[in-house]
Formats: C-alpha cells, structure tokens, sequence
C-alpha cells in the first residue's frame, strides 16, 4: 500500500529517494514520486512503476532534502496527478501523505471558497494547502503543520517539505511512521524494512506524534508540543535486504522457505519432557491460562484463514471456546468484550489497518489483546505490547505463504500450551510436540516431488470459476487455496465447507467444473468423499489433495496430489502448499505479475 520515503542531510537526495520507493515496491502501488527542495521544490510523479519515475528524472535534480511516496488509489483513480508528492498553490509546500482523510469534502469546499485551486482528486492534497495558508500567517511549519491537523480528521502518516525552509516536518495518526538516525542524516520510512540498509537506529512515532527534522537532527513532540515519549529501537538484521537468489519470483522462494521458517517458529519453543510449549511472550502463568473463559481471534485475508485453523486447534487441544473473526467486521460490530478473555490479533506486517483498529477497540473495553505477528516492532506489534513472533522472515510477495504456516503453526503451539494447562496428558503433548517437528522435513519431502501441479493448472486456467471445499482443519485450508488463487491468477474463486456445498455452490457445477478438494485421512474423510461423488455425478473434475498412500481417496480423484502423512490438526501446514503451487504457476502461466498483483497490498493501512 502507500508508502514514504523522505531523507535530510548532506548527500544527493534524489537516488536516495528513488532507491528507498525501490525497497517500498513489494508493498504494492501504483504510481510514486519524488520533491526536492533546492531554489524551489522539484516534483517528479509518474503513474505506474518506480522505473517510469526514474526513467522521467533525466537531469539530476540537486538537492539534499526531499521526500517521495508510492500511491496506492484510494481518492481518485491512479494517474499522474493524482500521485504524491502534491504542491501547494503557492510553491512552497509539497507533501506525501498515507492514510485517509475523513471529511476532506468539508476541507476542499472551504479552501474552493478562499480561492484555493485544487489539482488533484485526492483528499491528500488538502494538507498541503492548508499547511501553505497557515505559513502564509508567518507560522513556523512545525505550528502550521500541528494547527491544521487538529482540523483534519481521519488517519495520516504525513511529511512536509517547504521552499522557504531547511525542514521537513513529519507526523504520525494511525499510519505507520518511523524516523532513522543516521550519521549527520536523517532518514524517513513508513516501512523500517526500507531503512536498513542506511542504519539500524530508528524510531517508531506514535500516533499524535511530529517531528520536526534539519540539520542538527529531529525533535519528536506530541500535537500538544510536549517532547514525546518515543524511543530508539534498534532493527534485528532479519529486516535486512532480501535476495531472489536462485529463485525468479518471491512467491515460490518463501513458498519454499516453508520448511525452514517452521523450524524457526517452533524452535526453543516446545518441552518435549513435559509434553507441553513455552511461549514466553504471553506472559501467562498456567494458573492465568486455566482461567480463560474463551479466546476471540482477529485477522484478515489468509491471517484470518490462520485464525480459522487457530480455533478449531483451540477448541480441540485445551477444550475452551475459541472463535475466529474478520477484523474489519468486529471493529465495528460493538462486540462484547470480557476482559478476563484472550484476543489474539493475527498478522503478518503487523500494519493492517483493520487488525489494528480492532486490537484498540478492545483494548478500550478493557479487554486484552496478545498479537501474533511476523514483523517485529510493528504497530500491532507494538500495540498490544505481547505476543509471539511467528519467526517467518520477511515475506515479500504480496500472496501471503510462509507467514500462513507459521501462523497456523503459532497458534497450534498456542493451544498445546494452553491445552496442558487444562485438558490432555504429557503424553499426548508429546506426541503432538513430536509430529509437529517432522513437518518441515515432511514439507522439503513434497516440494521434492510436488506431484501433478501442471494439469491441477490446465484444469482452472480456462475455468468461469474454481470451487475449493474441505472439512474440518481443511475449511480454512480450502479458504486459503482459494483466496491464492484469486488474488494472483484472477480467476473467480469459492471455498466452501464441503458440507455446506450442497446447500449452494452445487448449482454451477457443470461438466468439467475443477472442484479442489482437500481431504486429509483425518476423522471426516468419508463425510468428504461423499461430497465428492456428489461432485462427480455432476461432471465435475476433481483435483484432490490427500494423504500419501491412501489409495481409497486417490482413486476418486481425476488429479490427484499426495501430501506426506500428518497429524489431522497439523495437515494444513502441509496440505495448503500444494494450493500455493497451483496459485503460483497458474499466475505464471496468465502471465501475471506474481510478486506484485493488481489492486493488492502487501501492507493493508487502510480500513
Ligand atoms: O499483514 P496481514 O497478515 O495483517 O495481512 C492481512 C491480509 O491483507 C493478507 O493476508 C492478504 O489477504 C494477502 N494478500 C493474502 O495473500
């Protein structure tokens, strides 16, 4: 989604901004920009990639303090002007903005009515204006900029350079923002990852926070003008650059990191003695555990699927009601929060707005919320304040897939400690804790030998649509299949229950329908293969995906996909890649962009 990049001190700024939009790509957009201050303030924007920009910046625009912004269209569709960086009537302000701003109806309507000329669609453009009235009183810009948002509501992670001034001025509400220190410069992010390569030292502004950046370095304040509270956190070297190396896209790279991001998640983590997990970031005795009346799980898109399987391991292992729920929805819903209960926001970027959104609501009720999480010192992250570190490494492609395990794979461990706590033997903890750390070998055993993958894609490429069904631990599996599909290949997609398919979706079977079937050799295969020959006496194909060596399902199947032999609970981990196959190659084959599909975000901030 949008993303910021801005940079004060004593280099060129402008391949410094250009290769920091770079390091922003994989978070998806579809334009950027950069504004330099020199005699004046140069802007560059360009619809499309970050090469259009760079193609476009032909002679070298001098200057040693800018700012530059990839758009993802919210307000306005995605063309040249529509882009960031947005100049103020009068020249002397050009700002970036990410978030939303709520009642920029109100805002236009009245700056039209001072004779203000608006070139953009956007509602970001607004700020800009705004910020050039109140420097045109004779404020300072670090006063302009405070008094106009108290004006504004909605969300922004906003930086402002000036003609007139050395500064930039940066602020922070509900979007991401963070400030790295270098040596005699200062540089600016919405995503720490794009800070790496220039220092280690950064620091995460909280919302209601500015900062005020020239040469002697930055002053973070509060909207009230006290010094804010915020610290220096020093980024881990995962954060650091991340490589195709021997693979051509992201996607099939973290798809077959799988493996070895499980062993990461699940390392130091299980006691095989006493058959139980120790997650230290929850901070919970056995004896709090005990206690919980029931655990509510918030995610979106495949952190929500993650979230499915969470709650049903949940319910199986430690016998306490769980459910899962779409965070966008439970923001809004006025749920009922028992602060006695567990909350556990689950995601990947730790960013996405309506996770975020969610976990304060709750916080507000006072209720608890604990996060599960990929990137470290995230907002959600940082949010709840405790947790547990999926430990996946940083995922680039916008398809979400090694993140997907290990979430799953942390909430399973999640339920094994909490089941300890409360309902089965060391024994069976142990097994559990055993079959668990075979699955990564069992995961580099599949991708060794993926199976028929190929005709899975001939089968969906040319389909009106594609139906994913499962039971069980499955249900999500057949989500998350779906979802993949969806978002890279574009074909039109539906994951149903595979009950539940008699109830609906049968209606568009039709001869060679493709129907993915996921059925693992678990308590409610013979339920599946019913639904099966449901499927087949209306002439659908079926793709299965099943358990190595079960002949009885494979023979049903017109493709059929053997995964190695699990623990029902823990068949997702590997039962979901083959659908990560099928997704990856099926986009190859469209010849689509697979790392950076259209329309989608790697970093949702928006809600
Ligand atoms: O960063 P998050 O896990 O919170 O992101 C949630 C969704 O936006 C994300 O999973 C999305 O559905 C992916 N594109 C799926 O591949």
């Amino acid at each position: 989604m949008c993303g910021i990049f801005g940079y004060y001190g004593r280099r060129d700024a402008t391949p410094i901004l250009v290769e920091g939009l770079r390091r922003l790509e994989y978070r998806g957009y579809d334009s950027s920009g950069i504004a330099v201050k020199n005699n004046g303030i140069n802007i560059y924007k360009k619809s499309g990639k970050v090469e259009r920009l760079s193609e476009m910046i032909t002679t070298e625009v001098e200057g040693t303090i800018g700012i530059a912004h990839t758009r993802w269209a919210t307000h306005g569709e995605a063309n040249d002007i529509n882009a960031h960086p947005h100049l103020s009537f009068d020249g002397k302000v050009a700002i970036v903005h990410n978030g939303i701003i709520e009642n920029f109806r109100e805002v236009r309507r009245n700056l039209t009515q001072k004779g203000v000329e608006l070139n953009s669609e956007t509602d970001s453009e607004v700020l800009a204006q705004l910020i050039a009235l109140e420097l045109a009183k004779g404020s300072k810009p670090i006063v302009a900029v405070r008094r106009i948002l108290k004006r504004i509501h909605g969300t922004w992670g906003l930086c402002a350079v000036f003609s007139d001034h050395d500064q930039i001025i940066v602020a922070r509400n509900g979007s991401p923002l963070v400030i790295g220190k270098g040596t005699d410069e200062t540089f600016i992010s919405s995503d720490p990852h794009a800070l790496m390569e220039h220092t280690q030292e950064v620091y995460f502004l909280e919302d209601g926070d500015l900062a005020e950046i020239d040469h002697t370095g930055f002053k973070i304040t509060r909207m009230s003008g006290q010094l804010s509270s915020t610290e220096v956190t020093v980024l881990e070297e995962e954060w650091g650059e991340v490589e195709l190396g021997e693979y051509p896209h992201f996607m099939i790279k973290e798809i077959h990191e799988q493996a070895e991001a499980l062993r990461q998640c699940i390392a130091g983590r299980t006691r095989h003695k006493q058959g139980t997990v120790k997650l230290g970031g929850l901070k919970l005795t056995p004896a709090e555990m005990r206690a919980i009346p029931h655990v509510r799980l918030i995610g979106c898109g495949t952190s929500l699927h993650a979230c499915q399987i969470g709650q049903i391991a949940i319910e199986e292992l430690a016998r306490v009601p769980a459910v899962a729920h779409v965070a966008s929805e439970f923001r809004y819903n006025n749920s009922v929060i028992n602060p006695k209960a567990i909350h556990l926001a689950v995601s990947q970027s730790g960013e996405t707005a309506d996770t975020l959104s969610a976990v304060k609501e709750i916080q507000l009720k006072g209720g608890s919320v604990w996060g599960i999480i990929n990137v470290v010192a995230s907002s959600i992250a940082r949010q709840c304040g405790m947790g547990v570190y999926i430990h996946s490494g940083p995922e680039q492609a916008v398809a979400s897939t090694k993140a997907f395990s290990n979430m799953a794979a942390s909430l399973i461990l999640f339920a094994i400690q909490m089941g300890r706590t409360r309902s089965f033997s060391a024994e069976r903890g142990r097994e559990l804790i055993d079959n668990l750390h075979t699955i990564p070998g069992q995961i580099e055993k599949y991708l060794a030998n993926p199976g028929p993958i190929a005709e899975a894609v001939d089968a969906v490429i040319g389909a009106k649509s594609v139906l994913f069904l499962g039971r069980g631990v499955s249900a999500p599996v057949a989500r998350e299949g779906a979802l993949k599909l969806m978002e890279i290949a574009y074909i039109p997609c539906m994951a149903y229950p595979a009950g539940e398919m008699k109830h609906g979706p049968i209606a568009l079977l039709e001869k060679g329908s493709p129907v993915v079937v996921i059925a693992p050799n678990d308590k409610l295969k013979y339920k599946t293969l019913s639904n099966i020959q449901e499927c087949k006496a209306r002439g659908a194909k079926i793709i299965l995906i099943h358990e190595e060596g079960d002949d009885e399902l494979a023979e049903e199947a017109d493709i059929s996909i053997a995964v190695p032999k699990s623990e029902g609970l823990l068949s997702p981990l590997l039962t979901v890649i083959p659908t990560q196959l099928i997704a990856y190659q099926a986009a190859l084959k469209l010849g689509h962009d697979v790392d950076r599909p259209r329309n989608l975000a790697k970093s949702v901030t928006v809600e």
